[in-house]
């Protein structure tokens, strides 16, 4: 037989001994779930999973350029510029193919690129001057920065991240961005309060997920590396994750919990979990206007949640909004 040439009925073996109908599987079955998380049919969880998203900038008062003069260097792509009216200082980007903005912006720390779900957690946080304020799961530093303006660099930030291999990344991050930190750490978020003394004001666990809010299914290796085995996976350092950070959380303080995951598993039910084994936690609601805010569900397969659950929300995905998580909770004083 011809190098290269398929023996008739043999699947077309993947790198990893995956084949192609079992990526078929995997992505039915991720569609299945995709659509009873957001309660549509599954044509419309399709299209909704299948968009092109487009990035927003967010203007960083941290490197020294009053905000004026940065709008004045952006008013040349104000018709591509459209404002969040949610989040100061921030903008979709709707620029053209080829069309970019001066990279100076960039390298000086100006400006930063993010998706514009990922202001919401942040936002929910509330990070006030003064503050001691652990981000458990920080690199590459996006959030943590948010954090950083959002307090005028001006609270004492603790920016963990368990992966040792990607503090070179948040360094370069936090150091291009000017945000000043009390220490940035490579400890298990799991076993946090083993490594770190409390109290925190507010935490900030922008958890490891199955990142499945980032999904685009019209490119098959989208679905690469996902499977329910990694959302149960996921699902069980998260509670760790949580109940560790909890202990940690001072009176009266404020913790959010955020994924850019669908997984009914690695959201609700985690923070459920937490829910009922630290009754001192409650959550509260997320006064936000951004578009396509959702309460987050409160039963899924035969599990049913608190009913307080529905003070979380989902960003159901759009244009500009990759899909994602919030929860925010505050220990009784
Ligand atoms: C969703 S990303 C965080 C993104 C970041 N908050 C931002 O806005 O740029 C999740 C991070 O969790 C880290 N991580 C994975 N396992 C962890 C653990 N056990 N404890 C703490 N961090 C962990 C990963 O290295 C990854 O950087």
């Amino acid at each position: 037989m011809a190098r290269g040439a398929k023996r008739k009925g043999a699947s077309s073996a993947r790198p990893g001994g995956r084949s192609s109908g079992g990526a078929n599987a995997r992505r039915q079955q991720f569609l299945t779930r995709a659509a009873r998380v957001f309660d549509v049919p599954e044509g419309v969880a399709e299209a909704l999973m299948s968009q092109g998203r487009r990035q927003s900038l967010r203007f960083n008062p941290l490197a020294g350029v009053s905000r004026s003069d940065f709008e004045a260097e952006i008013a040349p792509w104000g018709e591509a510029l459209i404002p969040v009216d949610w989040c100061e200082g921030a903008w979709h980007l709707d620029l053209a193919p080829g069309e970019a903005l001066p990279d100076h912006l960039f390298s000086s720390g100006q400006a930063f690129i993010q998706n514009a779900s990922s202001f919401v957690p942040a936002l929910a946080l509330d990070p006030k001057p003064g503050e001691r304020i652990l981000d458990l799961c920080a690199a590459p530093g996006g959030k943590t920065s948010h954090i950083a303006a959002l307090t005028g660099n001006e609270a004492e930030i603790w920016a963990n991240d368990a992966l040792p291999a990607r503090l070179p990344k948040l360094n370069e991050v936090l150091s291009l961005l000017h945000v000043r930190t009390a220490s940035v750490t490579a400890h298990p978020g799991q076993f946090i309060d083993r490594f770190l003394d409390g109290p925190f004001d507010r935490i900030l666990i922008d958890a490891q997920c199955t990142g499945e809010g980032m999904f685009d299914l019209r490119r098959p290796v989208t679905l690469r590396y996902w499977s329910m085995e990694r959302v149960i996976e996921y699902s069980r350092l998260q509670r760790k994750m949580l109940m560790a950070a909890t202990k940690l959380l001072k009176p009266g303080g404020v913790l959010v919990y955020s994924t850019c995951t669908l997984s009914p598993e690695e959201n609700e039910a985690s923070v459920n979990h937490l829910l009922s084994h630290a009754p001192d936690m409650l959550l509260e609601p997320i006064e936000i206007a951004a578009p396509g805010l959702i309460p987050a569900r409160t039963r899924w397969d035969k599990e049913s949640f608190d009913p307080s659950l529905t003070m979380a929300c989902r960003v159901s995905p759009s244009r500009f909004m990759e899909a994602c998580f919030v929860a925010r909770l505050r220990k009784d004083a």
